[in-house]
Formats: structure tokens, C-alpha cells, sequence
């Protein structure tokens, strides 16, 4: 199933809406997409143009609109329900109603059964039942008909709605889909991200679950379904716009890599006080710690390869037992977890739905929950029992880099507290852990020097329909880590695998020049690795070595080498990082690919 993930923005106030809504489409272009579409509203009526393809041809498509119309909603879709054509497209409109959606409606089927909305239809989507039930259901108050449609509705959305006969108003209403709004100079706006706000604004609110927003020009109410109005909390940025734009790099994920030593200083020094891990500040005091016997960390994709890398610390210093779960897995066990369990939820757009919908059932099995996100009040920020954020700035590639290397740090620091708490840990053990922590920048600008050693791996390993990647211990879960970037980017198939387990199978596919990566930082297990080495090597693999090693000139071991700067294997896990990183990234950029976009994917998945 194509994953997901929808752009919206809408905006109402004291500008001309086209260009504001075409311009905040383009902000939200990289959460990927196949069409776009806008609709503007005046005294004249509602006005739609929606097209296929790029942001750029939707421009070109409303070259006629209105510029003095001031209310409208804009929309990049990725195909669900439906194909890619201009009929599918958003915003759908249907009778005095038009709409944009974010999400999947679970039971459209019934609703035009027991509705009788099949003449009302004309494309595929279940987004035009939502436009078509509410305006069967409309009789002139905007409110009342979302409140019964909402009522009817089941499944994920973000809607954006505006109705003809109310010029100048947006409404929205939201179920796991998420929508931030916000109000400013005699304007209001909203979207699916904040990328699309920050032009305008640096506060702004969550909008909050099952709350109808009734959006004017720099006023925004905000009710429940019973009519209550509530105030959001509003939050305030802490990046500006020039973070989500590409100062100069050729993609963002390239960006991305270089920021890491910033984003992990960002991340790691507010919470070091007098060279010890200090986390009351982000609400997380020790008695969480107290009573903890063993840990659960849940998480999607490269976040769970960051609780992964966690869970060595949590258990080759602490002796605390880790379990790694994939929340996909997770959320329908009937899992072994209770207050002793400690569950770190780890997400870097705090709005992926197995991750949110695993972290709900830990919490109904009593298990405390402590996140570990990046995009501050997102929808598993605002779960959580404990929070703690890291500060990477926005990601806009689809590949996580940076977010994953702040994510070891974060479980690190919680890690070293944990620890200290337990007594496991020496202040003197904590001092010199966290000392290293600090210096992780340092052997990730040491290794960013080697940028063209790493992009010759790349190229050779670019014209290989499978790549391999093979280490032990903590290596093996950066090789899942790296097996996972190069596909995603690069469309070659990639395995990772624990060295040891080769020769069980899956040593039957090296054949000559197959590409093999090792990655052998651990000292306790290196010679075992290069055994593997060894044996990879003597089936005509092509290997490359990713280690501590001064220059190995011996054939029989690797072709290539790739030498990381000195480090104990707990901490090079950043520098091998950015090597990993890199050799996905200028494979993918070698093979002329949209390396911040790639095919079927999405930024986040809110879809299950
Ligand atoms: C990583 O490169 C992928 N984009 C993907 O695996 C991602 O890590 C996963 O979907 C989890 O996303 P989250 O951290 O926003 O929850």
C-alpha cells in the first residue's frame, strides 16, 4: 500500500490568499506528493483549480484566479483511495461545500449507502463523501452540520472545510491527523505542519482532537463538540525559516548530515549541568527511575534502530534489560509490560500512528511512557507522560539522519541518569560518559572529512542490484540502520546482517563483486568480524571496511576502507553514522534520483 501524507494549508485575512496558499504548498512539497490543489472563496462564490504534478503546474493552472479573493484552502495529495488524476485531487466540492482531507475515512462505503450519496460523486476518493455528507446534511450552520458529520465519520482526518454562503471563514476539525493553526495581524492560517506557518508566525497551537475551529480573518475559535470553547495552548517555534529551507545544499538530507554536530550540541548541552546528565528541566525527575526493573523501547524504522543503539548502553553498563519493539508488532500483542516497565517511545515527527497507537496501549497496561521526539507538541508529545525533546530543527528529508543521532544522544543522557539514579553508575563513570557525549561532534566533523572516500564507495556500489551490510553488536544495528537509508533512497536492494549469522545461509549470495560493508568498531568482537571479513572476501565479495584501522593494505581483507577517527564503539556510533549516511546519499544522488523525496514513501506515517 502506498504510504501517505497528505500537505494543507488554509488561510483567511487581509492578503490575497492565492499566491500565500501556492507558496505554503511548496513549503509542504516535501512530505511528497503526486497532485495540488487550491480553492479560494468570495463574495463570487468558491473558485477551484487542482491539477496533477508539480506545485509549479497548479501555479500555472491558477494564473486566472481571483487575487482579490482573501479566504482559501490549499492541498498536496498522496494518493490513497484513488488514483493520481485531476478529478482526485483536493479540495472536492460538492453542493455549497468544499474540502481538503488528510487521512484515511475507514467507513466511506456505509456513508454513501446510508446516505444516498452515489449521484453526488464523481471521483474515487473517500474525501468527496465527507464533502458530499456534509452537504447533504447542511442546513446553514456550519457548526452543527461538522458536528454531526464528525459524529458519523470514522477513521483518520485533517479537514480544511469552507461553505459558500460563509465568505471569509474556514472551519477544520481533526482525528490523529495532525494541523497546527495560528493567528496573526488580522490573519489566521493553518496547516498540516508548521513549515508552512513559520513565514507568518512563530506561535501557533496543536489543534487539538474532535474540536471544530471556526477560522476568521486574525481571530481562530476553538470549541468542543458540545459547544465549549477552549484555548489551546500555544507554542512557540524554536527555529526559524531558513531551517527549512536548503542554505545552499543540493538536497536536505545533505544538509541534514552536516547540521548533526549542531543538532547533538542543541540536544545534549542543555541537559548537562556541572558535567552530569540533568533532565528535571524537560520534567523528568529521578523518581521515574526509582522504581523501573526492565524497559521497553517502541518505535518505527530509524527510530527503532536509535532505540537499538540505546539499548547497548541500557544494558552492557546498567545490566537493565531492554526489549526493542517494533510498534507496528507492538500495538497487537497483549504485551509483558506493567509500572516496573519504563516505555521510551521514540518518534521523530511525534505523529506516526502504530508508534502513537503502541504507546496508548503501554499506558493502559500501567507502563510509564517517556518520549523521545522532535517536533515539540506533537500528538506522542502530548501522550507521553515524560518528554524529552530533541532539537534537531525541522527534518524535511524523508530520510531521518540528523533525528537519529540525537536520538542516541537523548537515550543516552537518559541512560547516564537512569544509572546515577540506580547507583549503577559512579558520578566519576557519569562525568567521564556524558565528557564523551559532549566530544561527539568532533568525530563527526572528523569524519565528515571524509566525504569523497565515501562517495567513491558509492559510486562503485551504485550499479549493484543487492548490497550487503554486515557487523556485530552494536555495528550490526548501525548496519540496520544503513541497509535501511540505502534502500529508501536508492532503490537497491540492501540487507543487514549480524557477521556471525552469514554463514548460516545468506552467505549463499556473495558471489563476485557482490558489494559487502563491514562495519567492526567493537574491539571485544573485531577479530570475529574480520573472520567474516575473511570469509566474504574469499567469495569474490567486494568489501568495504568501516573501523578504527590504520591503513590496511592486506587484499584479502577489504577494497575499500573507510577509517573512522578513534573513539570508544559506544560514541563512534556517530561517526559511523555519518559515513552510513552519506554512502546512501551520494548513491542516490549518483543514480540521479530525488534523494529528499524518494518514490512511495512520506515524512510521516499516520496511516497504519
Ligand atoms: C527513516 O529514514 C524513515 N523515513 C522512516 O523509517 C522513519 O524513521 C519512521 O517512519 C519513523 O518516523 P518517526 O520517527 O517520525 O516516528
Amino acid at each position: 500500500m502506498i504510504i501517505f501524507m497528505c500537505g494543507i494549508i488554509g488561510f483567511t485575512g487581509n492578503k490575497p490568499v492565492k499566491n500565500i496558499l501556492i507558496n505554503g504548498l511548496e513549503q509542504l512539497e516535501y512530505r511528497g506528493y503526486d497532485s495540488a490543489g487550491i480553492a479560494v472563496l468570495d463574495e463570487n462564490g468558491i473558485n477551484i483549480r487542482k491539477r496533477t504534478g508539480k506545485v509549479a503546474q497548479l501555479r500555472e493552472a491558477a494564473m486566472d484566479l481571483n487575487e482579490e479573493a482573501y479566504c482559501g484552502i490549499g492541498h498536496t495529495r498522496w494518493a490513497t483511495h484513488g488514483g493520481v488524476t485531476n478529478v482526485n485531487a483536493h479540495p472536492h466540492k460538492s453542493g455549497r461545500v468544499v474540502l481538503i482531507h488528510n487521512g484515511i475515512i475507514e467507513n466511506y462505503r456505509e456513508l454513501i449507502t446510508e446516505y444516498g450519496l452515489k449521484n453526488k460523486l464523481v471521483s474515487e476518493t473517500d474525501t468527496e463523501v465527507v464533502a458530499a455528507l456534509l452537504d447533504t446534511l447542511y442546513s446553514g450552520d456550519p457548526i452543527k452540520t461538522i458536528r454531526k458529520a464528525v459524529d458519523l465519520i470514522s477513521g483518520s482526518f485533517a479537514l480544511c472545510i469552507m461553505f459558500e454562503d460563509h465568505p471569509g471563514i474556514i472551519y477544520a476539525v481533526r482525528n490523529v491527523s495532525p494541523m497546527v493553526a495560528a493567528s496573526f495581524d488580522g490573519s489566521s492560517i493553518i496547516a498540516s505542519d508548521i513549515t508552512a506557518i513559520i513565514p507568518y508566525t512563530k506561535r501557533y497551537f496543536v489543534v487539538p482532537e474532535y474540536h471544530i475551529l471556526t477560522i476568521d480573518k486574525g481571530s481562530i475559535k476553538c470549541e468542543d463538540l458540545n459547544g465549549n470553547t477552549v484555548e489551546p495552548e500555544i507554542l512557540e517555534v524554536n527555529w526559524d525559516i531558513s531551517s527549512a529551507q536548503k542554505g545552499g545544499y543540493p538536497y536536505f538530507m545533505l544538509k541534514e548530515i552536516y547540521e548533526q554536530p549542531d543538532a547533538l550540541d542543541r540536544t545534549v548541552r542543555p541537559r548537562v549541568e556541572n558535567g552530569l546528565p540533568y533532565l528535571e528541566e524537560d520534567g523528568i525527575s529521578d523518581s521515574l527511575f526509582k522504581g523501573i526493573k526492565n524497559i521497553t523501547v517502541i518505535a518505527c524504522g530509524t527510530a527503532m534502530h536509535a532505540g537499538m543503539v540505546g539499548k547497548y548502553v541500557f544494558e552492557n553498563k546498567l545490566r537493565i534489560p531492554v526489549n526493542v519493539e517494533i510498534a507496528s508488532e507492538f500495538r497487537y500483542k497483549d504485551p509483558i509490560i506493567d509500572k516496573d516497565t519504563l516505555t521510551i517511545v521514540l518518534s521523530q515527527s511525534g505523529e506516526t500512528i502504530d508508534t502513537l497507537e503502541a504507546l496508548r496501549l503501554a499506558k493502559r497496561k500501567g507502563s510509564p511512557v517517556l518520549s523521545i521526539v522532535n517536533v515539540k507538541g506533537s500528538t506522542i508529545a502530548r501522550e507521553s507522560d515524560y518528554v524529552l525533546y530533541t532539537h534537531a530543527g525541522p527534518e524535511i528529508a524523508v530520510a531521518s539522519t540528523k533525528a537519529y543521532t540525537v536520538q542516541i544522544a537523548a537515550m543516552y543522557l537518559i541512560a547516564c541518569r537512569f544509572g546515577l539514579v540506580k547507583g549503577i553508575m559512579s558520578e566519576e563513570e557519569a562525568r567521564e560518559f556524558i565528557s564523551k557525549l559532549e566530544n561527539v561532534r568532533t568525530l563527526i566533523e572528523e569524519t565528515l572529512k571524509s566525504a569523497n572516500t565515501i562517495k567513491m564507495v558509492a559510486n562503485r556500489i551504485m550499479i549493484s542490484p543487492d548490497v550487503f551490510y554486515i557487523g556485530r553488536g552494536i555495528d550490526y544495528t548501525l548496519s540496520l540502520e544503513a541497509s535501511l537509508k540505502l534502500k529508501e533512497i536508492s532503490y537497491i536492494h540492501s540487507e543487514a546482517y549480524a557477521a556471525g549469522e552469514l554463514k548460516h545461509g545468506t552467505i549463499a549470495l556473495i558471489s563476485e563483486n557482490v558489494p559487502v560493508i563491514a562495519i567492526a568498531t567493537e574491539k571485544n568482537v573485531y577479530s570475529k568480524v574480520i573472520s567474516n571479513v575473511k570469509e566474504v572476501k574469499s567469495r569474490g565479495a567486494y568489501v568495504v571496511l568501516v573501523s578504527h584501522d590504520d591503513k590496511i593494505d592486506d587484499t584479502s581483507i577489504c577494497d575499500m576502507q573507510i577509517r573512522l577517527p578513534e573513539a570508544d564503539s559506544t560514541f563512534s556510533v556517530f561517526a559511523t553514522a555519518v559515513v552510513l549516511q552519506l554512502i546512501a546519499y551520494y548513491t542516490s544522488d549518483a543514480k540521479g534520483l530525488d534523494v529528499d523525496k524518494p518514490r512511495n514513501l512520506a515524512k510521516s506515517v499516520t496511516v497504519e
